[in-house]
């Protein structure tokens, strides 16, 4: 039978492949356009009939392939539709007689015993079974399905041709290997053919939508499940017993309209419920076609939900990481659409996280009616071409090493996501059918949201105690304990997402802690080595390492920039000198504003900053006055210190400080591939931007400068990214403060800024590796002996970790016999992790035992740079505050937007860092570090010392 079987779909195949190859000769000679959509239509039509009644034959597994395609009306011609679905209830019916014997053999008595009434014409026929109309003896409407004799054999065999044909797929067009998704299918379909199964699912789904009986989540109450689901009477594993419900067919499109049913309402209400069904009870009826629904004939039209025979039950980290999926990608959020992603198995390619954000995004868009549908996907393609090749353009130097860009960037579909995937596309072929439009990432998002924010540390009404929230390692002092304890209120009263703190004294670590969670829609917990995004307090770092080629010969503070950079000698900028750039004082803050303003992502583009900022105009004269270069310090600093030591501004940082302090994986200013997990996702203090709103708003009341309204409000979603494209948000003179903090963590969030060289603005940092950056600086360049004991180990992570991957993967990723996945971990494995001990051969970083000086432009170094500014040569200094005027600089550091920080006391041997990823005014760091300092005996910083204190331009949302 196999064979035989076989041999038919084959011939099909081959006189359908036939007709569009004869349309496709004969359409060169059709005169005008209608003529050749004629042809088509004709083609379609003739191939539709063909392969109907190929499936009417058939029958089994390709039945189901059928009313698969059939639902796909954005995707097949008209013609095809029509045609196949009418496999949707019209197959021939088996015999009253077989029928009869089925429920013979399974009931032990003849219908006619057993009912009241039997209706001997089927009500429907199916792929596997029909369905008869009965009433029982107590008088009770009842559907009695019976199962078509031999089908389970028939289905059996399909399986095993269907992985056949797909083997050799495979085999033919290696990109194409759907040997998973078989697989899957293998596993459940059989499952359809036990009608005991299929009653027990049934009562489940029914139980868990049934909002009657119980309380729903404030947050679900709003979007509420309403849909029906018919009691079961009694099963078989060949007959089932249904109560009778009386509907309108999903499909019977012309019925529905005359009954007034919205389809929207009707969509959407079906959407919700199976949303329902994935993200809060991980059990669902994975066969959504339009033949198992009906909707109820009378207002408000409720949709029934019939058939569980095929239902899939996910575990609790599935469910979780489905719903940090859609929510990831309604955000924008990378780092938590990767590590859902790894969660769910899905082998990702690392090289390409971005097409993985547009292929979710195409995946979870919008439904849309038939022909539109068509339209958008040929947009999508489109579009999806022009920004890869633009990409291309752009990276020519990458694309040179020979990764491909035209790869899936999954490599592999587990089931769990097949299955899921196929309700979307069910879901999204059933409203394109009734002509709705749903907007799947809003209609689902209350569902997710409930999923990922139950049953972990980000619950409502959660109890947070250090047990959950604090990252277990065992306390360095029992300052680390009270610290804990203060972290934890902060994190109850949600100023805290996630965080970490680490502090030295006098060579050794007194505290290192991780609290809290990777990212509002990533409820992983932060470790040590987490790495945040810290703005501003990259400054601190780029700084350092002009001043280290200045500690080696390789440039003077005093030099003018053009000494290293000739092309800068223009427009005015002569006289720039290295300590103006510095010090805020080269008159450049606003150099690149227009550029940024009309394309913002110019700032991932290294070469083309630099370019641009040699060509601009000052707008003060040199050392005029100083003002807070927000962005263009980084480049600047970045530009000179290329220019004047010849090397590659990673590699220089990598040289000059992550190999000698011991920093590597944990110190990065652009992020390498391969670290995608362990990145933390930002996010706003919501209730914070609302008061500073007001605050601004006051202010400019009583100020009448500006009269533009500030920028919405509205927290990052699904339109944040087109909102955020910071036309606004980069506005730079004294800066739109607020557009520019709300717009910040969905810019910063993406992987192309991440990856980006913004000196000034995009360092990621653990804090233990920040701390003991600063621990080095505070010694004039001694680098601490011991380092943090939290595991894994500091400086345990390669440094780059993808760097040699990319160079042998060239296409045939498939041929070679190598995993994708495996050559990744291998290229790790070949870099050895650099032991601490071997870096600190070289025990001090600065030779100048008047470094500090330097940094903070004292001493000889006071000409260099205004002495009674908040900034010196790059560092911000720290004051010691108290009420006298004549405050003393006892440190130096910079903060960041939002609040991570990294300074140090010099003269106490202290230093303290301290990240955050969720965006505030500076309050929660200001908390932290009253405590660490008050514990330790040492004076607190002036900017952190009280409530609203000054902090400066570094800290508040007016610049980054
Ligand atoms: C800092 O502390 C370490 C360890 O106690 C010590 O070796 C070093 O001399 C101290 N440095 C200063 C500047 O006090
Ligand atoms: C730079 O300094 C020199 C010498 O002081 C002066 O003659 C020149 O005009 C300055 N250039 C600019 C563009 O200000």
């Amino acid at each position: 039978m196999g064979w035989g079987r076989q041999m038919r779909v084959f011939l099909v195949a081959l006189r359908v492949f036939v007709e569009y190859r004869v349309v496709q000769r004969r359409e060169k000679w059709a005169k005008s356009t209608s003529d050749r959509n004629k042809l088509w239509k004709k083609a379609h039509e003739r191939n539709a009939k063909r392969i109907h009644n190929a499936i009417v034959g058939l029958e089994g597994l390709w039945v189901k392939a059928g009313q698969y395609l059939s639902t796909r009306a954005d995707v097949l011609p008209d013609p095809y539709i029509e045609v196949l679905r009418l496999l949707q209830d019209s197959l021939p019916p088996r015999s009253i007689k077989e029928v009869k014997a089925t429920i013979k053999k399974e009931l032990g008595k003849d219908p006619s015993e057993l009912f009241a009434e039997f209706d001997t014409t089927p009500l429907a026929t199916a792929s596997i079974a029909q369905v008869h109309r009965a009433r029982t003896k107590e008088g009770r409407d009842v559907v009695v399905k019976i199962q078509h004799q031999g089908i389970k054999d028939i289905i059996l065999q399909d399986l095993k041709n269907a992985r056949t044909i797909v083997q050799w797929v495979a085999w033919a067009e290696p990109d194409y290997d759907f040997a998973p998704v078989m697989d899957e299918w293998c596993n459940e379909v059989p499952k359809e053919l036990n009608f005991k199964l299929e009653a027990e699912n049934t009562k489940k789904v029914a139980k868990n939508l049934d909002y009657n009986n119980k309380e729903a989540s404030a947050e679900l109450s709003k979007s509420h499940v309403d849909v029906l689901v018919p009691e079961i009477v009694q099963a078989t594993e060949r007959v089932l017993i249904m109560v009778y419900m009386d509907g309108v067919r999903l499909n019977d499109v012309a019925k529905l309209k005359e009954l007034g049913v919205d389809m929207q309402v009707l969509v959407e209400s079906i959407t919700r419920s199976y949303a329902h069904q994935i993200y809060v009870d991980g059990f669902f009826n994975a066969d959504p076609h339009p033949g198992n629904f009906l909707v109820s004939k009378v207002p408000p039209f409720k949709p029934i939900l019939l058939d569980f025979g095929l239902t899939k039950s996910l575990t609790f980290n599935k469910k979780q990481a489905l719903a940090k999926m859609l929510l990831a990608c309604a955000e924008g959020d990378y780092a938590a659409l990767l590590s859902s992603f790894t969660e769910l198995g899905l082998k990702l390619r690392m090289d390409m996280p971005e097409d993985a954000m547009q292929v979710t995004n195409f995946f979870f868009r919008r439904s849309i009616p038939g022909k539109e549908s068509v339209e958008d996907i040929k947009k999508w393609t489109k579009e999806n071409e022009d920004r890869r090749k633009r990409f291309q353009e752009k990276q020519k130097e990458e694309a040179e090493k020979g990764a491909s860009l035209h790869r899936n960037p999954v490599d592999a579909f587990p089931g769990d996501i097949v299955f899921f995937m196929r309700v979307l596309n069910l879901l999204r072929g059933l409203s394109s059918m009734l002509g709705a439009k749903v907007v799947y990432l809003e209609v689902m998002r209350p569902f997710a949201e409930t999923a990922l924010f139950s049953g972990n540390v980000l619950s409502s009404g959660r109890m947070l105690e250090t047990d959950n929230w604090i990252y277990k390692t065992p306390p360095h002092s029992s300052i680390e304990t009270k610290l804990w304890e203060l972290l934890l209120n902060l994190g109850r009263k949600e100023q805290i997402l996630g965080v970490q703190v680490c502090a030295y004294k006098d060579g050794k670590v007194v505290l290192d802690t991780a609290g809290g969670v990777l990212g509002k829609f990533d409820p992983r917990p932060v470790q040590p080595d987490s790495l945040f995004s810290c703005f501003s307090v990259t400054k601190g770092i780029t700084a350092g390492l002009v001043h280290w080629l200045a500690d080696r010969g390789k440039l003077s503070l005093s030099d003018k920039v053009s000494t290293y950079w000739p092309e800068f000698a223009v427009n005015g900028k002569d006289n720039i000198t290295v300590a103006h750039v510095l010090n805020h004082a080269a008159g450049l803050q606003n150099a690149l504003t227009s550029d940024l303003k009309s394309d913002p992502l110019v700032m991932c583009n290294w070469d083309e900053t630099l370019k641009k900022l040699a060509a601009s105009t000052p707008e003060s004269p040199p050392g005029a006055k100083q003002v807070y270069h927000a962005l263009t310090f980084g480049w600047l600093c970045g530009g000179i210190i290329e220019k004047a030591s010849g090397k590659k501004f990673q590699d220089l940082l990598e040289e000059a400080f992550v190999q000698p302090i011991g920093l590597a994986g944990e110190f990065y200013i652009g992020v390498p591939a391969g670290i995608e997990d362990r990145l933390a996702s930002l996010s706003l203090d919501t209730e914070e931007v609302k008061t500073m709103k007001e605050v601004i708003e006051k202010q400019r009341a009583i100020s009448s400068l500006k009269s533009n309204p500030v920028e919405s409000f509205a927290e990052p979603s699904e339109m944040a990214m087109k909102q955020a494209t910071p036309q606004n948000s980069l506005d730079g003179e004294d800066g739109d403060g607020m557009s520019t903090i709300t717009a910040l963590p969905v810019l910063f969030n993406t992987l192309f800024v991440r990856r980006a060289i913004i000196p000034a603005a995009n360092g990621h940092f653990s804090a233990r590796a920040l701390a003991r950056y600063y621990a080095t600086l505070a010694t004039a360049g001694a680098v601490p002996s011991a380092s943090s004991s939290s595991e894994p180990r500091l400086g345990s992570h390669p440094q780059k970790p993808l760097e040699k991957k990319l160079d042998p993967l060239g296409k045939g990723s498939k041929k070679d016999g190598m995993k994708h996945q495996d050559r990744i971990s291998k290229a790790a494995a070949d870099i050895e992790a650099p032991k601490i001990a071997d870096t600190l051969k070289s025990s001090n970083i600065y030779s100048n035992p008047k470094i500090h000086d330097a940094f903070l432009a004292a001493g000889e170094y006071s000409k260099l740079a205004y002495t009674d500014e908040k900034f010196g040569l790059g560092f911000r200094r720290i004051t010691s505050g108290g009420s006298n005027l004549a405050e003393e600089v006892i440190g130096f550091g910079h903060s960041g937007v939002g609040g991570s920080t990294g300074f140090c006391y010099p003269g106490h041997n202290f230093s303290l860092a301290i990240t955050l990823n969720k965006l505030s005014q500076g309050e929660v760091t200001a908390q932290i570090a009253r405590l660490v300092t008050s514990e330790l005996g040492l004076p607190c910083p002036a900017m952190y010392s009280s409530v609203g204190a000054d902090r400066g331009p570094d800290m508040t949302g007016g610049a980054l």
